[in-house]
């Protein structure tokens, strides 16, 4: 007999640095698309394909995966130091980022009211 649930993918719990908001993200799902589903606004949005790097961001804690970014936006060598596209990141535990991508200020602005 089946248990009602059994098969729900795990949740994670994200946190944008920058903003202070958190979400819960289900393995599997990118981290943008998530955040956005739930109206979250941390994380500047653009094509959600990997290929304009306004959502680029920092992991500072938690493990993931990622799928193909362009190296236009993200070089190896930031990848291998935790940058990645949040609309290519999926979490694999609970994750705390911050805001890389060129519109991190204006994320900065709205969480401290200045715009
Ligand atoms: S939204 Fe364009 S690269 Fe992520």
């Amino acid at each position: 007999m089946d248990t009602p649930g059994a098969t729900a993918r795990p949740r994670f719990q994200v946190t944008i640095e920058d903003s202070g908001e958190r979400f819960a993200c289900a393995e599997g799902l990118p981290v943008l698309k998530a955040m956005t589903a739930l109206g979250g606004r941390g994380i500047p949005s653009g094509c959600h394909g990997g290929g304009c790097g306004v959502c680029k961001v920092r992991v500072l804690e938690g493990d993931y995966r990622t799928a193909a970014m362009s190296r236009e936006h993200v070089s190896a060598e930031e990848e291998a130091g935790g940058v990645a596209l949040a609309c290519r990141l999926y979490p694999a535990s609970d994750l705390r980022l911050k805001v890389l991508g060129m519109m991190h200020r204006a994320v900065e602005a709205r969480r401290y009211g200045l715009v």
